[in-house]
């Protein structure tokens, strides 16, 4: 097979379907002329309904076989469920900068009015401790209500078929917040899983009051900005690949809004 080899180190992304393109997106707006892989592990989808296990062994040899492969200048995991479980362990096994997706908290608790935030995650996000300790250091004084959603990330797959999907899912994920004590006061969501902001808007008109939203993507866009401030980029004008560990026909329903994020390449790992 004729393997595509970018004309100079990428910066790769990963997560287990299109999730990621949330943090590419945001990502763009500040490295415009980087070249991109964007890495889906398609035949692991979803990591919501995986073990810890599972994933702390999965993640960090893909990424291994991905670095090896492509050489690229840094890596983003732009999943929270593999960010909250493998980051460290990917972090010891690669020797370049890899960055983490983790719930924004933080901004979370800066921006609550009630001092009530929803957190909405996959249901391996939400039960980590690694969630634990980013609420105990920078929301210790607000109430944080978690809920698992993982049926989000299958909507938000399908949106980006372009099929239509049932309000129904996205209600569920709101009343799974709202029905908990004190859930009426949530005046702040935390999309703690990169699909869900792909669904933003059909989580908003599900809420049916005013609500504010927050993700990670744009904190990560910095991150990467800051680790590739010193680097030139020569503006190859390489087109996006997306490498999936799935079949590559099943890519086909995605191709038109891969190819609005730039992405219209497509390989097997
Ligand atoms: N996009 C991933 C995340 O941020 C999760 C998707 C999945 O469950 O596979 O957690």
């Amino acid at each position: 097979m004729n393997q595509f080899a970018p004309s100079e180190p990428p910066l790769l992304f990963f997560d287990t379907g299109i999730g990621g393109l949330s943090v590419l997106q945001e990502s763009r707006k500040l490295i415009s002329s980087a070249p991109i892989i964007y890495a889906a592990d398609y035949a692991g989808l979803p990591y919501g309904m995986k073990s810890e296990t599972e994933l702390a062994a999965r993640v960090p040899a893909l990424l291994g076989r991905l670095v090896e492969r492509f050489k690229p200048r840094l890596v983003t995991i732009a999943c929270n469920t593999a960010s909250t479980i493998a980051l460290d362990h990917v972090r010891s096994a690669l020797n370049i900068p890899v960055v983490g997706t983790v719930p924004a908290l933080k901004p979370a608790s800066e921006m609550t009015k009630t001092g009530v935030i929803g957190l909405l995650g996959t249901q391996a996000t939400i039960r980590q401790p690694y969630v634990d300790r980013l609420a105990a250091e920078f929301a210790s004084t607000k109430t944080i209500l978690r809920f698992g959603a993982s049926e989000l990330v299958y909507a938000a797959e399908a949106k980006l078929r372009g099929e239509k999907v049932d309000s129904r899912i996205f209600s569920d994920a709101i009343a799974g917040l709202r029905s908990q004590p004190d859930g009426e006061n949530i005046d702040v969501i935390v999309l703690a899983c990169t699909h869900f902001p792909l669904v933003q808007k059909e989580l908003a008109h599900a809420v049916g009051r005013p609500m504010r939203f927050i993700n990670g993507a744009k904190g990560i866009a910095r991150r990467i900005q800051h680790l590739t401030k010193d680097l030139e980029w020569l503006n190859s004008g390489d087109e996006g690949l997306l490498v999936t560990t799935g079949a590559l026909k099943d890519l086909d329903p995605y191709r038109a809004a891969l190819a609005r994020h730039g992405l219209s390449r497509f390989e097997t790992l």
